[in-house]
């Protein structure tokens, strides 16, 4: 049962501004959100992400509209008062600033956002400028953005040296200017983090960004360890549900085969000598 007051922009630049760690992290389904409620995170992305690690896709390009929102909007149902982050996927916000908008307005209205993330540059100033005219809290995820994997040539960090950082640095002010609300960087060095994170008003959430900026987030299947294969460096790793799951399932195959499931309490009672009354069909 959530007792805490529901999240804003408000609080986020609150915590930026006495310095309080804002938490966040990636959530795809109700469950989830109702655990990361209780614990009261901060901040619940659903990310893009959705499309690797719910729907087994290799990159994030997969992602659409209608899948976003029916999943963002479980969430917002298992976590009303976290401030919740709907990711904008591939394409939904590229090709004019008309299909951004009313994009980006799903999510606030069909979805029940605080606020909607947009991977980008400075190209992406205008539609930045344009979401906020249309009153839609818009946080900018810059450094590595995984939207633009085949442009970067893989998942590598970004600004890992002075000609690659200065243009993060200038952006942040940029798209701070054009409105946005609220900035992720992902795969960058602390040092071009700190710069940013003390140059800007908006509170600074990092994906693998050191310990210098606002607020943290990762994907959360990384961190439960429900993940597959090799993960991000910066991900550190809290549980081993993948290998919960797996005895779990295993156990209970074991006890079909083994005919110790169903026992006798998982049954349903027939009424008293109601049994004795049946007979084989004629
Ligand atoms: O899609 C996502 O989960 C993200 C995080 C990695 C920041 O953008």
């Amino acid at each position: 049962m959530t007792t805490r007051d529901k999240l804003t922009l408000a609080t986020l630049r609150h915590r930026k501004k006495t310095q309080t760690p804002i938490t966040m992290l990636t959530a795809y389904d109700f469950p989830t959100a109702q655990i990361e409620e209780a614990a009261n995170i901060d901040c619940i992305l659903v990310g893009d992400s959705a499309a690797q690690v719910v729907l087994g896709h290799g990159s994030t390009l997969q992602a659409t509209m209608d899948f976003m929102i029916a999943i963002t909007a479980a969430v917002r149902r298992g976590a009303p008062t976290a401030f919740l982050v709907g990711d904008m996927p591939y394409l939904s916000f590229h090709v004019n600033t008309e299909e951004a908008i009313r994009n980006a307005g799903r999510f606030m209205a069909e979805a029940g956002c605080d606020c909607v993330k947009v991977e980008g540059d400075r190209r992406l100033a205008d539609t930045v400028r344009a979401l906020s005219s249309a009153t839609i809290p818009v946080m900018v995820h810059m450094g590595l953005r995984p939207q633009a994997v085949h442009q970067f040539g893989g998942y590598r960090a970004q600004g890992r040296d002075a000609a690659g950082a200065q243009p993060l640095i200038d952006d942040a002010k940029l798209m701070e200017s054009a409105g946005a609300c609220a900035l992720l960087l992902e795969a960058v060095p602390p040092e071009p983090a700190k710069i940013i994170t003390e140059s800007t008003n908006l509170p600074v959430i990092g994906c693998g960004a050191g310990p210098h900026v606002d607020g943290h987030v990762v994907v959360v299947h990384d961190m439960l360890g429900l993940t597959a294969g090799p993960l991000p460096k910066f991900v550190k790793r809290y549980g081993d549900i993948r290998g919960q799951i797996a005895t779990a399932v295993q156990s209970y195959a074991q006890d079909i085969l083994e005919r110790r499931y169903p026992a006798a309490e998982h049954c349903y009672q027939m009424e008293s000598g109601e049994a004795a009354k049946l007979r084989p069909a004629e």
